[in-house]
């Protein structure tokens, strides 16, 4: 029998899975993927020698890289179906709710459930991997009344990605950095997002939905949300001087600070201060962006204020200052960062096929018993569940 002491809200520090794709030292503000420092891949890996690292366990050899580079290029346009099924949304929607559906959509097409069969696993993850940021830029230029633009086989993933949303080929260093970018979000071991696509592949179900599922797992303000909300936070404050009374107002009203704090990182998340970087470089090249001086003193306040507790900025926190002068709009940060974890709900996905149990947790039931049905006739006010009248 299970007990209440034996429940932890959020599972937390509940070990679910035994895996080998990344490792998160919270203490010390290390991130790797299969071993390799952040860092280090940051530096000189591409998006998707990495995917291809996350997802089958070892980096490419030259050949390999360049044959699977091909086969995502190959596999970039998306049905012209799914084009018209997207027109039909509305304009208002949010693009992760579009993701989300266009994503569940690719699985009236491909889906064949063949999951012993490592010929139909390497098609599903090319095809999610290519047309992913294809159904994000198609969204985005459709929402404005413009029909999307191909993709065009001479770019490369990133730059081919930005070419697409915004019309024009990218500056060689925007699409550098958005590709590090792509890098930085591809995986992080049993975030809430992971462990929905995980959850979802115990089922043995196609990889589409897999990955839909954990775009609506991603959306949420607390997950992936939290980088268009800083933004807006950034916004709301306006002005250096006023960082120091909205901590404080936060802090007071118990409200959560968007972009800090993490269940694992007690420390900066090193993703933060790559992204904080890649920023920088960005304002050097393409001008100064006045939120980041706001951003900067509330790293200070939070630090000053919330430090003790571990409450230091998270990968959501820069994010949103290098898209925004990457002339991306705020609500497709999270679709961006979903383009990027597409890699590593991949890679759990197979290793989950590998060694699958469906996931059947357990629950301490708090109800009561024997209760009697009451007809609905005979339920002229409100009674509880005691049967008293309230
Ligand atoms: N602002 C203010 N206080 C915070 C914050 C924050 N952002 N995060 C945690 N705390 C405080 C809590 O109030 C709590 O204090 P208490 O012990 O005095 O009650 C303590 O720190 C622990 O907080 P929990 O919410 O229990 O921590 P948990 O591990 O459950 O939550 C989470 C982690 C959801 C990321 C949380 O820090 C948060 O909501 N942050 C803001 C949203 C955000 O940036 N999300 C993105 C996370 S990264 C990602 O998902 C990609």
């Amino acid at each position: 029998m299970t007990t209440v002491s034996e429940f932890k809200p959020g599972l937390e520090g509940v070990p679910v899975t035994l895996s080998s794709i990344s490792y998160v030292d919270g203490q010390k503000g290390i991130l790797e993927y299969r071993g390799i420092g952040i860092e280090q891949l940051a530096n000189q890996s591409t998006f998707l020698e990495t995917s291809y690292l996350l997802i089958w366990g070892k980096l490419p050899t030259k050949d390999e890289l360049v044959e699977f580079e091909h086969e995502i290029r190959y596999h970039r346009r998306i049905k012209y179906r799914i084009r018209d099924m997207m027109k039909c949304f509305p304009e208002t929607g949010h693009p992760m709710d579009a993701l989300q559906t266009s994503a569940a959509a690719l699985g009236l097409f491909y889906s064949r459930r063949a999951l012993d069969n490592p010929e139909y696993i390497r098609e599903a993850v090319v095809r999610l991997i290519a047309k992913i940021p294809t159904m994000v830029a198609a969204f985005q230029l459709m929402r404005k009344g413009n029909d999307p633009v191909q993709p065009r086989d001479d770019l490369d993933y990133s730059a081919n990605f930005l070419y697409m949303l915004n019309e024009r080929e990218p500056d060689p260093i925007a699409a550098r950095v958005f590709d590090i970018c792509l890098t930085l979000h591809a995986e992080h071991t049993i975030n809430a997002s992971t462990f929905s696509a995980m959850v979802t592949a115990s089922t043995l179900t196609d990889p589409y939905a897999v990955v839909a599922s954990a775009v609506g797992t991603l959306a949420g303000p607390l997950h992936g949300g939290a980088n268009e909300e800083v933004l807006t936070m950034l916004e709301e404050i306006g002005s250096v001087e006023n960082v120091g009374p909205y901590v404080d107002h936060l802090i007071a009203t118990k409200s959560k600070i968007m972009g800090f704090g993490h269940r694992v990182y007690k420390v900066k998340d090193p993703r933060a201060t790559i992204l904080q970087e890649l920023g920088e470089q960005l304002f050097e090249k393409f001008g100064h962006d006045e939120y980041y001086e706001i951003a900067l003193e509330l790293e200070r306040v939070v630090a000053d204020r919330l430090g003790q507790k571990g409450i230091y900025p998270n990968v959501d926190f820069y994010s949103g200052l290098v898209y925004r002068k990457l002339n991306i709009p705020s609500d497709l940060f999270t679709p961006i960062f979903a383009i990027a974890r597409v890699s590593g709900w991949l890679a759990h996905w197979k290793e989950q096929l590998t060694k699958n149990r469906i996931f059947r947790p357990t629950q301490i039931y708090t109800g009561s018993h024997n209760e009697t049905y009451i007809p609905i006739h005979e339920r002229n006010c409100a009674i509880n569940l005691e049967g008293e009248t309230l």
